[in-house]
């Protein structure tokens, strides 16, 4: 059970004042960086699920590390999810331009160790591309001093012991996309989401995604072989945890390594 008074003040960027970051930059050069999705998620998940969860899972390892949280980055790469209703998606190479820019605006303050806290599997390539565009500003520009910038990628739901929990709770229901441990994670969030939720027919199997009209033919609910029907909020807040401790432990290997 996770008890949120026993933590420290979240530290959140958007809350705080240039002066309060300037002083953090003298003790620490870590930032968390939460990265989601604005895309369907099913006949009963919500459009937000990924940003949601990739901000919760990012403030609480911030609240448990000391480390500053960036705002979320609600919109990612959600090109296949285009035919459902309420998608906003920006294209890879979009993606890669916001992130560059973001990446390049906290290396500028003295930011060095960029810890992105990731909601959706679809992100993944283009934040790894974008990445290796900012090395290569940075080692290239005299505008920045400092050359030992450096970013890594962690998706919440594939932390190993979220991974196994959530086949433990859900077997091959799990699924791919609208998973029900993702699903969990919303209802503890926003506990008014549980009523969206009933039962649903078997969903597609999982299989291939290309293009958004593909992607709705494959999967005409949106669901890939999942079930979040099987989810609950106290699923969620279990699995918030899991998160949390090993991506804080992952957090503190990457300030630290050599
Ligand atoms: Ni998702």
């Amino acid at each position: 059970m996770t008890d949120l008074n026993s933590f420290q003040t979240p530290i959140r960027l958007d809350l705080c004042s240039w002066k309060e970051v300037e002083e953090y930059l003298n003790h620490s050069k870590g930032i968390i960086l939460p990265v989601g999705s604005t895309e369907q998620h099913g006949p009963t998940g919500a459009i937000g699920t990924d940003a949601m969860t990739a901000e919760a899972v990012a403030l609480e390892v911030g609240k448990r590390s000391g480390v500053l949280v960036a705002p979320v980055q609600s919109y990612g790469m959600a090109e296949h999810h285009l035919g459902f209703p309420g998608t906003m998606s920006l294209k890879p190479s979009t993606l890669l331009r916001v992130i560059n820019d973001l990446l390049l605006s906290l290396a500028r303050h003295g930011f060095q160790r960029v810890f992105v806290i990731n909601g959706h599997g679809g992100n993944i390539a283009t934040f790894k591309a974008a990445f290796a565009e900012a090395y290569k500003v940075i080692a290239s520009s005299e505008e920045f001093l400092e050359k030992n910038f450096r970013c890594q990628i962690k998706s919440w739901f594939m932390v190993p012991e979220v991974f196994q929990k959530s086949k433990e709770l859900y077997g091959d229901k799990e699924g791919q996309h609208a998973t029900p441990s993702e699903i969990s994670l919303t209802l503890h969030l926003e506990p008014s989401l549980k009523s969206k939720q009933c039962p649903l027919p078997p969903p597609s199997p999982a299989g291939p995604i290309y293009s958004y009209q593909d992607f709705r033919k494959r999967y005409p609910d949106g669901r890939m072989g999942s079930d979040p029907f099987l989810s609950n909020s106290s699923h969620g807040e279990l699995l918030l945890d899991k998160a949390a401790i090993s991506l804080t432990e992952d957090l503190a290997n990457f300030l630290h390594e050599p």
